[in-house]
């Protein structure tokens, strides 16, 4: 997915900017191509722009400065209830004064649909979402996960081919979350929907999505498939942002046939592959997921470049062991070692020898 270059683009940012008060940007450069049927999320911190970026393409933001098309129509001057496209937000806002069945027909008699064809489809979209015998209700008489999925069924119920949710689940506890985080995939792939998705929770983004576009500073700082954005991230913020990782900072001594040779601070050499760095005498930031990392010799390359540690902690959590170390003057170093036979269980105050596969360190942006 990742790698298509998207040429018949159905959602298209494309040199998009956005300032609220004429000076600061809030989203500085956005470029962006969507393939219909994707499941898009954005991710990122409190801030960096991503509700901006969906006001944008639902209409009710202008871009300061760039193109947003839809379906290769230019959409900028098109207002949102005709752009057909349906919302998720999280504070959901059903009407409260109106039944669930009646909250659903609303966005159809908008449309001037017939009575009865509404009532099929406001019925359909309810058994959808497995609130088929709540119609007569108010908001108010359901729970928050039953008014979650009622407004899910609201943005569905006439068929758009794109549908925008802001943090939708933000308000639900953990296992309804992670039922309605299926519940959506499975719908919007059953019904071919284009989504965007918001969220900064970086376990949903990573098991719901197709591609992920992580923010930063109003900028898309990578946008991948979850499994590439975990193995390779692009920068130290992804690197940092997605998933458990352990950093240290050093100079590039010299880079060879793919690989580079860094100096850490403390002066011990490390191998890894070089990422954003290209000349000797760069500092950078070297970047190792906890579960690359191996103290057992047996199990490490010949010839790799391996580091003194002192192991902090240990922590046996039944099927991996969980180490916290101290390397080249870090106690923050995170090591994660599956629990097998062979694999020697350590002890606080111990001397090891820890290392990797060069391929499976990166050197980043300093
Ligand atoms: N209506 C507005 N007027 C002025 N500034 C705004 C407005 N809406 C958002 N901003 C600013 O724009 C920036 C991006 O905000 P945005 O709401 O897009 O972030 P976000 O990524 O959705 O954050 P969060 O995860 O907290 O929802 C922030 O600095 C915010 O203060
Ligand atoms: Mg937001």
């Amino acid at each position: 997915m990742a790698e298509t270059t998207v040429d018949d683009a159905f959602v298209e940012f494309e040199r998009v900017q956005k300032s609220y008060d004429g000076e600061t940007l809030v989203v500085k450069d956005l470029n962006l191509k969507m393939p219909r049927g994707e499941f898009l999320t954005m991710l990122g911190p409190s801030g960096s722009g991503k509700t901006t970026c969906l006001m944008m393409l639902a209409g009710f933001e202008t871009a300061t400065h760039g193109d947003i098309r839809l379906g290769g129509t230019s959409i900028n001057n098109i207002p949102p209830h005709k752009r057909g496209i349906g919302m998720v937000f999280q504070n959901y806002a059903l009407f409260p004064h109106m039944t669930i069945a009646e909250n659903l027909s609303f966005p159809l008699e908008v449309r001037k649909m017939g009575k009865s064809e509404r009532e099929q489809k406001v019925q359909r979209a309810l058994d959808m979402v497995e609130m088929g015998s709540f119609g007569g209700r108010r908001p108010a008489q359901l729970s928050g996960g039953q008014q979650q999925r009622v407004a899910l069924a609201r943005a569905l119920v006439f068929e758009p081919e794109l549908v925008l949710m802001d943090e939708p689940l933000g308000a639900l506890d953990k296992q309804l979350r992670e039922k309605m985080q299926f519940e959506i995939t499975d719908l919007a792939h059953r019904l071919g929907i284009t989504t965007v998705y918001v969220t900064h929770d970086q376990t949903e983004a990573l098991t719901m999505s197709d591609r992920v576009a992580v923010f930063d500073d109003g900028r898309i700082q990578q946008l991948a498939a979850p499994d590439q954005l975990y193995e390779e991230p692009e920068n130290s913020f992804v690197a940092q942002f997605i998933g458990e990782n352990n950093t240290l900072e050093g100079t590039v001594k010299e880079i060879n046939n793919g690989l580079a040779l860094v100096e850490l601070d403390d002066g011990e050499l490390i191998d890894c592959k070089p990422i954003n760095v290209s000349q000797p005498g760069e500092r950078t930031r070297v970047s190792i997921r906890p579960e690359r990392i191996e103290y057992n010799k047996d199990r490490l390359r010949e010839g790799v470049h391996t580091l003194k540690a002192e192991v902090l902690e240990f922590i046996y959590m039944g099927d991996i062991f969980r180490t916290r170390l101290r390397v080249a003057g870090k106690d923050e170093f995170i090591i994660k070692t599956r629990n097998a036979p062979d694999q020697q269980r350590l002890q606080p105050g111990q001397q090891i020898e820890i290392g990797w596969l060069p391929e499976d360190c990166r050197a980043l942006d300093a």
